[in-house]
């Protein structure tokens, strides 16, 4: 599918863009050098190779169906300030993941919640999905409460799953919405 652009309030969400326009390298950059995304994201090391190679894998997976993913902008300036993606997407099967992350300046304002709903809604309403799941390390407090905020359930949890950037083991929590949830 095309990049699909969806307007959610004040945040204005479109695919990853690295060109002679818009730039997201830095912000994709900031994103892998920031410890609390490091802590409970796998990133690889900051730099802009690395950077090209994540926003050029997202705009192959739009086109292969495999996973879309948004940059989070102010609508002002276009800026990149984080990133909601429908990971893990089946569309034969109606499922897939939703993943995100902030960067810091732009945590704590109710940005991930929005724009998630919104992708939420484009999801079951716009691609017919049945099921989005999501899942977190237990001790991620910020993303547990957003994803509660969304409307998930918390389904189950697999013990000692995710080891974070200073070699600590955590559960991690796994949590669905469907289409038909209320
Ligand atoms: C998780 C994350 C994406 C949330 O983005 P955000 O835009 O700040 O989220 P919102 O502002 O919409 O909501 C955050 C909620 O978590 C709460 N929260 C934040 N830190 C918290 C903490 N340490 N303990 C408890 N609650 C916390 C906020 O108070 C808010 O809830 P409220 O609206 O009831 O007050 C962001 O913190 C982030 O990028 N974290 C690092 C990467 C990451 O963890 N990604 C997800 C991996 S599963």
């Amino acid at each position: 599918m095309d990049p699909v652009e969806i307007n959610a309030g004040a945040w204005y969400l479109r695919a990853p863009r690295a060109d002679d326009r818009i730039d997201d390298r830095p912000a994709v950059v900031a994103s892998f050098a920031d410890p609390e995304i490091r802590r409970w994201r796998r990133r690889p090391s900051p730099g802009v190779e690395e950077a090209d190679a994540y926003i050029r894998r997202r705009a192959q997976d739009w086109v292969r169906d495999e996973r879309y993913a948004w940059s989070v902008c102010d609508p002002a300036t276009g800026e990149m300030l984080g990133e909601v993606e429908l990971a893990e997407l089946d569309l034969a099967m109606g499922v897939a993941v939703a993943t995100s992350w902030a960067l810091p300046a732009a945590r704590g304002r109710g940005m991930i919640t929005t724009v998630l709903s919104a992708v939420l809604r484009f999801g079951f309403g716009g691609l017919g999905l049945h099921r989005v799941g999501c899942a977190w390390a237990d001790g991620n407090a910020a993303s547990a409460r957003v994803a509660e905020k969304c409307g998930f359930t918390v389904e189950g949890r697999i013990r000692s799953s995710w080891v974070d950037g200073c070699g600590e083991r955590y559960d991690v929590i796994i949590a669905g919405r469907l289409a038909t949830d209320r």
